[in-house]
């Protein structure tokens, strides 16, 4: 089959499942009355009480450890370069938003995912703002870097390794997003843990429809979805914000994910279990009636998360400390 042809039937296939989209839009998304705002977490300033409610932000914040710190900001910057997702949400095959206001399902969703996840980093945002703990200047020129320099998660145009990389992408925001939630509770900042615990419901309701998605898919066509996740897990996921730059550093990704790394907020071997969890929740292993190189991929994807749980084991991560501007150059 020609690169061409297995396109047009992927497009097709994804057109196929707009009607079980658009069945399971209203638990999928949450309707806007019903929607958390940023403004929920956040002092108001109209009142007379702000600058207490300033103050006792300010006062638990100054426990929060450096290198907490360090990875809710390369959290946050990572949610902040929502312009790069949607417009590759939109670029996918079958899924694009033809007029910009479409009615069609995928064009809700693609929409609807889109303003939900635009509030996570409006949080964060005015969260660290008000904290007074981070130079925010530092930070606001990583996420201009960020936008600028894109994001390609080497998936293409192509839906069903969107789908895949969008399934593991939520779940490992959730997990990192609950981790920093932790943490911070942890330190005593407890809104801190509500605001992190609000944001890791979104990514848990948003991995659970794009695994739905390509349940679908897997349904509909098997040996093409059993091709593409082993090709997406060959390619191997990187964060999307993987291109984060603050202009002088240029291993700045590498830097925050080896902080999130050893504080376990992120980690190898939560790599190898949103493997596992895929896996099992798309039935890989039952998978029946494959091509010989569908099977060789049901074969490869089986085993894939025990190795990464042998390299997790082994992996160790004694580095030397390392400064970031977001933090005035301290070190962590
Ligand atoms: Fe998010
Ligand atoms: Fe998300």
């Amino acid at each position: 089959m020609s690169e061409e042809m297995s396109n047009a039937s992927r497009f097709e296939i994804i057109k196929s499942i707009e009607g079980f989209v658009e069945e399971n839009l209203s638990s999928l998304l949450k309707p806007v009355n019903e929607s958390w705002q940023p403004s929920d977490f956040l002092p108001d300033m109209t009142k007379e009480s702000w600058q207490e409610e300033l103050k006792d932000i300010r006062e638990r914040a100054k426990e929060i450890p450096d290198e907490l710190l360090v990875v809710l900001v390369g959290d946050m910057v990572t949610e902040e370069a929502l312009p790069s997702y949607q417009a590759w949400l939109n670029r996918l095959e079958g899924i694009a938003d033809e007029t910009g206001a479409s009615s069609s399902a995928w064009a809700k969703w693609s929409r609807g995912w889109t303003s939900e996840e635009n509030r996570h980093g409006d949080l964060l945002n005015k969260y660290l703002y008000l904290t007074g703990r981070v130079d925010m200047r530092a930070v606001e020129v990583t996420v201009h870097h960020l936008i600028n320099s894109g994001f390609d998660p080497k998936t293409g145009n192509d839906p069903y390794l969107g789908f895949i990389y969008t399934s593991f992408q939520e779940r490992a925001t959730k997990i990192s997003h609950s981790n920093v939630g932790r943490l911070a509770k942890k330190s005593g900042e407890i809104l801190l843990h509500k605001i992190c615990g609000i944001i890791a419901g979104d990514e848990a309701r948003h991995e659970r429809a794009y695994k739905l998605f390509m349940a679908k898919v897997f349904e509909a066509d098997p040996v093409q979805a059993i091709l593409s996740f082993s090709k997406m897990m060959k390619l191997k996921v990187t964060m999307p914000a993987n291109m984060m730059t603050d202009g002088k550093d240029k291993n700045l990704f590498t830097k925050f994910s080896n902080v999130a790394q050893r504080l376990e907020v992120y980690t190898v071997k939560d790599y190898a279990d949103i493997i596992k969890n895929l896996v099992d929740g798309w039935n890989i292993s039952a998978i029946k009636g494959l091509s010989d190189a569908a099977a060789k991929a049901q074969d490869y994807l089986c085993t894939l998360s025990e190795r990464y749980q042998a390299l997790a084991n082994r992996f160790s991560f004694a580095g030397e400390a390392e400064k970031f501007s977001w933090i005035y150059d301290r070190k962590v």
